[in-house]
């Protein structure tokens, strides 16, 4: 059998990433092109500098992915892209890129849902994960619990009401005075400090439902913050860890929470705060303790990539998905719906 070796491109947000997977499980390269250094003066993503950066590299990243993969750009099969959610500039030189080099091999171009692209990270390093299971998506725009179904679907079980998890790692970064990238930094602090020196808020960890909460819990680091003041490097590593532990338990119990209502015992982490070791470690014991599996990507594979889009585009290319060229981007789009997908081939 023909190896069959699928280009993933991921342009969505402030990194910019290629990456060759063959038959849709073994990675041959992946480069990812941070621009920490671009926004850090702004303490946050400027959409319009990373897109017009995006522009400058895109090429440059491709050529670095097959380099690495030790590939030709004739030997790939399809390209797939990530076509949504996202920031509709830094989306769309993602999508046109994809689109022309597909169109000039002569191969088939797919657009990814740029969660299903973060649970197929997942799936990929652990082939024992298969639907159904639990996926818990935590990013930096995204806080949910969703039912992988054995069908390919993604049904919604909760969300956040406001603002994502890693969201809210990234404003307390910035209150705290800590570098950007947020989360990060809130993560390494916290390790020198103590989690329950400062008591704070566990928002909805009494409600019944399965949503989540964070800009109560931002407030309340920001009123500590305020009462502290000047902050002494204590203050700093404390409030980073008591701020950790309030996130990342609530994250615990909601999903032990849809474990026990979705009768499953596999449960997905993904999306860049699942990169978060605090995280990690409370959960695996929560399985031990719950009779439950929790799966997460490496580190490098939770953050943006182009890994997870090769290999969630490689599925759809291998069931004969194939999206017209004529696909745009879409920068608010929920799990499950592909608006590129409906247009006529
Ligand atoms: O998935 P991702 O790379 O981009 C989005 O799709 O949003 O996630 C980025 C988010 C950022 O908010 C970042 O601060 C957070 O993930 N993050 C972390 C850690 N590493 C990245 N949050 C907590 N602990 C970490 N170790
Ligand atoms: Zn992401």
């Amino acid at each position: 059998m023909s190896s069959n070796l699928v280009l993933g491109v991921e342009s969505s947000c402030d990194e910019l990433a290629a990456a060759v997977v063959r038959d849709g499980k073994e990675v041959l390269s992946s480069a990812v092109q941070g621009q920490e250094n671009l926004h850090r003066p702004y303490g946050g993503v400027v959409p319009e500098l990373a897109s017009r950066d995006h522009v400058r590299r895109i090429s440059e990243v491709v050529l670095r992915a097959l380099a690495a993969a030790g590939i030709d750009e004739s030997e790939l099969s399809g390209v797939a892209v990530t076509a949504g959610p996202g920031l509709i500039g830094a989306l769309l030189v993602g999508v046109c890129f994809a689109k022309g080099l597909a169109y000039r091999l002569g191969i088939p171009c797919v657009g990814v849902h740029h969660l299903e692209g973060h649970l197929a990270a997942a799936e990929l390093v652990e082939p024992g994960l298969v639907p159904p299971y639990v996926g818990l998506v935590v990013s930096g725009g995204h806080t949910a619990l969703y039912r992988a179904t054995q069908g390919g679907a993604f049904v919604l079980l909760g969300e956040t009401r406001d603002d994502a998890v890693g969201e809210a790692f990234d404003k307390v970064a910035k209150l705290l005075g800590l570098s950007y990238p947020g989360g990060p930094a809130v993560a390494r602090a916290a390790e020198r400090g103590d989690p329950e020196a400062v008591a704070l808020p566990r928002p909805l960890a009494s409600s019944e439902g399965l949503d989540f909460s964070y800009s109560g819990l931002k407030t309340a680091v920001a009123l500590e913050v305020e009462r502290r003041q000047p902050l002494s490097e204590r203050d700093v590593t404390d409030l980073a860890a008591s701020f950790e532990a309030a996130a990342t338990d609530v994250l615990v119990l909601r999903a032990q929470r849809a474990l026990l209502r979705e009768r499953l015992v596999q449960l997905a982490v993904v999306g860049g705060v699942a990169a978060n070791r605090r995280l990690r470690r409370e959960l695996s014991r929560a399985g031990e303790a719950g009779g439950f599996r929790a799966v997460f990507p490496p580190p490098e594979l939770c953050t943006d990539n182009a890994v997870m889009i090769a290999a969630a585009g490689a599925r759809k290319l291998a069931r004969g998905e194939r999206h017209a060229l004529g696909f745009s981007a879409f920068s608010r789009v929920p799990l499950g719906d592909s608006p590129w997908a409906a247009e006529p081939g």
